[in-house]
């Protein structure tokens, strides 16, 4: 499974490509909206300069031809540009010219496994179960994840599935246990998954222990 970080925030971003364990990058309009002082274009191409795997940026029109053409326009800022689609008939419809064209698409805002098999086969590069927002309402999130893997095996279609609304490091765990491609994965999940309490208590013994060592 590979890890994207679900963010719009260029110094996460740079943080987190340090490390060297993140392979794409996802916004949407809301993480957009908290990066103030910059254009959607002129965010998604500083984005593109700090990534080179596949980074969503998601259309705002809701039918077909506005989709179409924003999709257009933001995957000409840079080729590892991915156009997110909400998961409606007319993004279908979107998904399906884009998909003929050759520019990458991932369906967002899935919630059931029949939405994620439709835009699978519509197409889509990707689909993006939202995790964290289904288990909210009382429904298991990871389960779609699940199934829609075991669907697209089994019937050989190549779209991947990005978990996506991921809100702690055991949904990370969970989504690599399910068979997800891809989990998106805020930057302060990013932060926790690294940490360990009992990893800085090693430290610290290791640096007291070394303090005490007898000289050679
Ligand atoms: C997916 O690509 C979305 O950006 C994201 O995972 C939404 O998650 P949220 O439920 O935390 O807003």
């Amino acid at each position: 499974m590979r890890i994207f970080l679900d963010t719009a925030n260029l110094d996460e971003i740079a943080e987190a490509a340090g490390w060297g364990v993140i392979a794409g990058v996802t916004t949407n309009p809301s993480l957009v909206a908290k990066e103030k002082g910059r254009s959607f274009p002129d965010l998604i191409a500083g984005i593109t300069a700090l990534v080179s795997g596949p980074v969503s940026a998601e259309v705002m029109a809701l039918e077909r031809d506005g989709m179409i053409r924003e999709a257009r326009e933001l995957h000409r800022i840079a080729p590892n540009v991915v156009i997110k689609l909400p998961m409606t008939a007319e993004g279908l419809r979107a998904g399906r010219v884009l998909s003929i064209e050759g520019i990458p698409t991932n369906m967002t805002l899935v919630f059931s496994v029949g939405q994620g098999l439709l835009a699978a086969l519509s197409g889509a590069t990707y689909v993006s179960p939202f995790v964290g927002r289904l288990d909210d309402v009382g429904h298991a999130g990871m389960e779609v994840v699940a199934d829609l893997v075991r669907i697209f095996q089994v019937h050989r279609l190549p779209t991947q599935v990005i978990a996506a609304s991921i809100r702690h490091p055991q949904h990370v765990v969970e989504a690599a246990r399910a068979g997800a491609h891809i989990a998106t994965v805020p930057f302060g999940v990013l932060r926790q998954l690294v940490q360990h309490p009992l990893t800085d208590l090693g430290i610290a013994r290791f640096l007291a222990d070394s303090k005490h060592a007898q000289p050679k």
